[in-house]
């Protein structure tokens, strides 16, 4: 066997088995690029030829198995032709690998993902690494697509219908021990066992995993298109049709070609390139992209803070510190009240069980969140993040009180949502050293962070604020400090007219129901109850002092009569069980034509005018923030990607009828002549 591949190292041992090793060159991460797929065709074409007793497939990479395929490469695919050129290419490399005489053995550690797991699955034997960093899983829905090595057939074929389309349909990866409940792999060991675990099945391969009787029954061609048609609905909960054809795709194949897995996997080629070149995938494709963009935004090496002190234990301040301490930190929390403290105690202990499961991880999270009624941990703290009262004065007065007292580099950050940092610096000696965290609520759930810099902050510790987001899993989104920032400016002219929509007698359910279908997650009105209307009113009477907005009158009103929205049950809508009651509309009710461009196009006007105001550096990240802080619509790639699939001068031409229709609110930004 030749040895002389780039990223493949391959090992001949005395037992007759052949080792493949990848890793891949200059990355960190292995991931199956093309020049990675060549390299695998031109091995496998060997070792078909010099019939081993046995092959295994390993990593040398820390990181994990295989992370995917090499995303990138998907931004060069224009035509179908080409989408299928490199499909078909994986499938013979795949086939080749599951058509070998010899037992063939994957032993996997940390990511096995996508592309990865589809190799995986083209073996005979899978052995997993117990450690929890290893995820196995077919996260391609994500991208707008779905398997395309063979993984929808091996898939559902390795663990049965339920399971397998559950996992490609909501592309969730699974721990070692779930993966070997399910049968996706045969042992789940620690890694340095596996060497001898590939040893000894080569020596003497196990029987394979045997499916319960009920899914032959299940995957019978009368059965299939009932439990296609449950599936549907399902996914049809999440995500529309129109907007999401993939996981629609995975169902439609399994239900028209399962009973043929030769046909199966020739209509995968088809599906997967058709839906590769549409504009959902390459929207979703541009998402991870900016995702990966604002990550490498805190790749800071040489910034290893280890403790956090926050002071508030708030809603705000409370979560930031049982997240941070979840993700590894030494945390301490200061608030006046003990009371406030051991509520916070009491939340971490609910988060904590839900997503570390094992009482051991529980136990040493807790332990690392220390109540602090008195500050002591100031001292030691790395990095301390302020969320006390949203007030001028009072943040001030806490940051003289506490800057005498901290280590000399520790940076202080505040979670203030619309002071000006130059309003809290004066204060301070060293006003360089003042950065904005700006979480959002709730901030288990929302990835992004934005950074907020004065023009006094210092840029090392910019860099450091955004590393520090990194280590807690965190985005971190570079923003000026104007009022609002990115995110809550873009959101508040949507969020007022939507008010003004439910003024105008348009049934709520409609409202909702209008942004819903453009692809938000949730509808403004439903998302003003969740956030709080007394929140909501805040913010609006804030930056109405800095931008052309009205605060509606209705809004005050019901703040005013105690209807906050989910927090006290009732704000536009009545809450049930956490869970709004949305009135039916009216028989016959035809709504307006218009709502959902007024709704959507103020969003984006306001986009306009935070690029124009350059509260982000370009339009990239400015799309990159709204999706991750907003969840506007990912399959549209964001407001400026959308402006420019439409069209600017369409848009504008919109703009100005909505104009001439309903006042200058609508009038289009000057910032349109820039971009
Ligand atoms: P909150 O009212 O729930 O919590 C504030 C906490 O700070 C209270 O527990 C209070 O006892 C404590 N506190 C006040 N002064 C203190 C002091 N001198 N020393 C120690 N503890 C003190 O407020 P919330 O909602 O958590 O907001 C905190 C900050 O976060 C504000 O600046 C707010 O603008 C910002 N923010 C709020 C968001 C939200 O959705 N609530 C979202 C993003 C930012």
């Amino acid at each position: 066997m030749s040895n002389n591949y780039k990223n493949w190292k391959v090992e001949s041992d005395d037992e007759g088995i052949i080792w493949l090793h990848l890793d891949k060159a200059d990355s960190v991460a292995n991931v199956l690029s093309s020049e990675v797929l060549e390299e695998l065709d031109a091995i496998i074409t060997e070792v078909t030829k010099a019939s081993p007793k046995g092959v295994v497939f390993l990593s040398d990479k820390d990181s994990g198995f295989i992370a995917g395929a090499d995303v990138h490469e998907f931004t060069h695919i224009e035509t179908k032709e080409q989408a299928l050129e490199a499909i078909q290419r994986g499938h013979r490399v795949f086939n080749a690998i599951e058509s070998l005489r010899c037992p063939t053995v994957a032993l996997i550690h940390g990511f096995c993902l996508g592309g990865g797991l589809e190799l995986a699955l083209a073996c005979r034997y899978r052995v997993a690494d117990t450690e929890l960093s290893t995820r196995l899983g077919l996260p391609e829905v994500r991208l707008g697509i779905h398997p395309g090595f063979g993984g929808t057939v091996r898939m559902i074929r390795q663990v049965g219908v339920i399971n397998g389309l559950n996992a490609m349909l909501t592309g969730r990866s699974l721990s070692a021990k779930a993966a070997k409940k399910i049968g996706l792999v045969n042992f789940a060991t620690p890694k340095r066992h596996h060497i001898n675990a590939a040893r000894s099945i080569i020596a003497k391969p196990p029987k394979p995993f045997k499916l319960p009787f009920w899914n032959k029954i299940l995957n019978h061609n009368q059965v299939r298109p009932w439990i296609a048609k449950y599936m549907s609905k399902q996914v049809a909960k999440k995500a529309m049709r129109a907007h999401y054809p993939a996981p629609y795709a995975i169902i439609d194949l399994w239900v028209r070609c399962y009973d043929d897995p030769e046909f199966m996997l020739e209509e995968e080629i088809n599906s997967i390139a058709e839906l590769i070149i549409g504009k959902t995938a390459q929207n979703l494709i541009r998402v991870f992209l900016l995702n990966e963009r604002l990550k490498s935004l805190g790749r800071t090496e040489d910034y290893k803070p280890t403790h956090v002190h926050v002071i508030g234990g708030g809603v705000m301040g409370g979560d930031i510190a049982i997240w941070c301490a979840l993700r590894g930190f030494k945390v301490t929390l200061q608030d006046r009240q003990m009371e406030t403290l051991s509520k916070v105690l009491q939340r971490a202990n609910k988060l904590y069980t839900k997503k570390l499961k094992d009482r051991r991880s529980i136990t040493a999270a807790l332990d690392r969140l220390v109540p602090d009624i008195k500050g002591d941990g100031l001292v030691r703290a790395d990095i301390i993040i302020e969320a006390i009262f949203e007030d001028p004065e009072v943040k001030r007065n806490l940051f003289s009180e506490i800057e005498p007292k901290l280590k000399k580099d520790a940076i202080i950050a505040t979670n203030t949502s619309s002071i000006p940092l130059d309003e809290l610096n004066t204060i301070l000696k060293k006003p360089e050293r003042l950065v904005g965290l700006h979480f959002f609520n709730p901030v288990a759930m929302m990835p992004l962070v934005e950074i907020v810099h004065s023009k006094k902050t210092d840029d090392q510790v910019l860099k450091n604020a955004a590393a520090f987001t990194r280590r807690i899993d965190r985005l971190p989104l570079p923003v000026t400090s104007t009022p609002g920032f990115l995110v809550n400016r873009v959101l508040m002219p949507y969020l007022i007219e939507a008010v003004i929509l439910a003024d105008e007698k348009i049934p709520l359910k409609v409202i909702d129901d209008e942004a819903l279908e453009f692809g938000m997650p949730m509808g403004p009105i439903e998302l003003a109850d969740t956030v709080g209307l007394d929140i909501c009113l805040k913010v609006a009477e804030i930056l109405s002092e800095h931008m052309d907005i009205s605060v509606p009158d209705r809004l005050r009103k019901m703040v005013e009569k105690g209807r906050l929205g989910k927090k006290s049950g009732r704000g536009f809508y009545t809450f049930k069980d956490g869970k709004p009651v949305k009135p039916a509309v009216p028989k016959g009710y035809k709504p307006p034509t218009d709502i959902q461009e007024r709704l959507i196009l103020r969003f984006i006007n306001e986009a306009v005018a935070c690029l124009r105001d350059k509260v982000v550096d370009d339009a990239d990240l400015a799309d990159a923030g709204i999706i991750f802080g907003t969840g506007f619509a990912p399959f549209r790639g964001g407001p400026f990607h959308y402006i420019e699939s439409r069209g600017k001068d369409q848009v504008v031409k919109l703009l100005e009828q909505l104009e001439h229709r309903h006042g200058p609110r609508f009038k289009a930004d000057q910032g349109w002549q820039q971009i």
